[in-house]
């Protein structure tokens, strides 16, 4: 491990923190689609590598126990798991809110009223676009715009709660206005307009991705404008890119302190990006028990609450409010996960953030799209 890495933290029992409140399973890496932002790893899993049904059957048993109240059925794709209904069935006779995160191109009518009997709570599918040729030329998979159309409408037909998530980012974000009217016509109860986080697949392409501050401006202007519009009877959420913010997101919550990520191996994560993130050692749910994961891994403690910040977190009226920020875009852009955020105004390296939105002002190179096995 290089000298510059962090100290491991000693865990204590009096660092125990609070039962998570949400779990992302990733099912599975495998995806029909390839978006150039997807917040996978580089390095993604094989199926040959997934945790079997009774794993994470198991891993259900021990979330509940532990205090977890809501799953989300994540990949990848996971419909591509064909276990997702007896998953979904499991969670929920445990008592926990169970969503299923999907890219919708597998989601028929026999397949939802499976999941909806089996429990299924919520329902949020991902679109690239609100146009055909743009959504499949980002997913870069020819028809898939259509069959979430259809998915969404059965959705709301079976009366399931749906969100839909648009990703956004400099080849759609002018169709911000477009998308809150798309959310409106196929009956959502909230959308999510989310611009790209560069990490992963996110930062290979952010050249590609990236949009200038006035794009990002009208589309700021736009989501407000709905949310007035559509008071009370649609949701918006909004996440800016980092790369214009004064304050940095409070990512994930606090490291440690909300969510974790189960990855497809069965790897225990605070969040989807932290296998970025080097000298760490993950623990498993193979080999442990998710309890002990959250209570007394050292992974799980190192940033965990306050007690690890630099200045000027250490100091500020708001370190309980941001956490410092993002641990995982930290390392992307200064090589060390324990500085604060750069998305920060107060934080000594803020300027890489002005450096690289820089690249949006030139024309974006080609995708590289997501690939299973790809050399990157
Ligand atoms: Fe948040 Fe740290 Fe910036 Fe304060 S200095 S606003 S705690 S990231
Ligand atoms: Fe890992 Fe923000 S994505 S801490």
């Amino acid at each position: 491990m290089p000298d510059d890495l962090p100290a491991r933290r000693e865990v204590t029992d009096a660092m125990r923190p609070e039962p998570p409140l949400g779990m992302l399973l990733e099912l599975t890496h495998r995806c029909p689609l390839q978006c150039p932002y997807c917040s996978n790893p580089l390095a993604l899993e094989r199926a040959s590598d997934e945790l079997p049904t009774e794993a994470w059957q198991d891993v259900l048993d021990q979330a509940a126990r532990l205090g977890v109240l809501q799953v989300h059925f994540s990949g990848g794709e996971p419909m591509a798991r064909r276990d997702l209904v007896p998953l979904v069935r499991h969670a929920a006779g445990l008592g926990l809110y169970t969503n299923l995160i999907t890219s919708a191109v597998l989601l028929d009518a026999p397949a939802l009223a499976a999941l909806s009997d089996a429990g299924l709570d919520h329902v949020q599918i991902s679109f690239q676009d609100v146009d055909e040729a743009g959504a499949d030329r980002i997913g870069n998979y020819a028809g898939g715009h259509a069959k979430k159309l259809a998915a969404a409408r059965l959705v709301r037909e079976s009366g399931l709660a749906l969100t839909l998530n648009f990703v956004v980012h400099r080849h759609n974000i002018a169709r911000v206005p477009q998308m809150i009217a798309l959310g409106e016509a196929l009956g959502a109860g909230r959308i999510e307009i989310a611009n790209v986080q560069y990490y992963g697949w996110g930062l290979r392409n952010r050249a590609a991705l990236l949009p200038t501050r006035a794009e990002l401006d009208a589309a700021t202007e736009a989501v407000f404008a709905g949310r007035e519009r559509l008071a009370g009877r649609m949701v918006i959420d909004y996440v800016i890119p980092d790369y214009y913010a004064i304050e940095p997101k409070g990512c994930m919550g606090g490291w440690g302190r909300r969510f974790l990520n189960v990855s497809p191996a069965g790897r225990v994560l605070p969040c989807h990006a932290a296998e970025t993130l080097p000298g760490f050692d993950w623990p498993s749910v193979r080999t442990t028990q998710l309890a002990e994961i959250w209570n007394r891994s050292e992974p799980f403690a190192r940033y965990r609450g306050t007690a690890w910040m630099p200045e000027p977190c250490r100091s500020c009226d708001r370190r309980e409010i941001d956490w410092g920020g993002c641990r995982c875009q930290a390392f992307a852009l200064t090589g060390d996960a324990g500085r604060t955020d750069p998305a920060c105004a107060l934080s000594p390296d803020h300027a890489v953030m002005a450096e690289a939105a820089r690249e949006a002002e030139a024309p974006p190179p080609p995708f590289v799209y997501r690939r299973i096995g790809s050399n990157l």
